[in-house]
């Protein structure tokens, strides 16, 4: 098994919206061992395709009980509100407080073709709802209430000045207020 480089803020990649997956090969499914594997490195609880530079629908996850894969998934049904520390691998050491459904029902296909239908919540359900955003494109900063968002573009623009002048601060230099409780996604 190899590992991936994971894409960073500000890599077109992490927003396009992904590509369905029409058929499962070898290959598919060396990516999603391969995946799977960058995820626990980083370590994270969940990554999507977008995030090692693979334009299709199809993401892992691993929140305590073992790995999954999910191929085309999409919400079918979403309930509640959970506020969670959300953070995500692709802008790693930040996290912030958001609110999601609580519970979500997940329909989508696994490795060997067959139909995905599960109810999930929490962690869970936030990890589902995060790498579908990813599928679309969209980034946990997107999520954020005004303030949030100023003070994540405040990060995120000095993190790339610093980058730019060949700054390499250590990732807790960047870390916010926000706990470090949270996991990456
Ligand atoms: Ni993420």
């Amino acid at each position: 098994m190899a590992t991936y480089e994971i894409r960073t803020f500000g890599d077109p990649v992490l927003r396009q919206r992904a590509l369905d997956i029409e058929d499962v090969d070898g290959a598919l499914v060396r990516l999603a061992e391969d995946m799977i594997e960058t995820m626990y490195e980083a370590p994270g609880v969940g990554l999507a395709a977008p995030q090692v530079g693979v334009q299709r629908r199809m993401f892992v996850y691993d929140v305590g009980d073992g790995p999954g894969v999910v191929l085309n998934a999409r919400i079918a049904e979403s309930d509640g509100e959970w506020t969670y520390d959300e953070g995500c691998l692709s802008i790693p050491g930040l996290s912030w407080e958001v609110v999601r459904p609580r519970t979500v029902r997940l329909v989508g296909v696994d490795l060997d073709g067959k139909e995905i239908d599960l109810d999930a919540d929490e962690l869970l359900a936030r990890c589902f709802q995060h790498e579908i955003d990813h599928l679309d494109g969209v980034l946990v900063v997107e999520r954020l209430d005004e303030e949030q968002r100023r003070d994540a573009m405040r990060i995120l623009r000095r993190r790339a000045l610093d980058a730019e002048l060949g700054a390499a601060p250590g990732r807790d230099a960047w870390r916010t207020s926000a706990s470090p409780s949270g996991h990456e996604l």
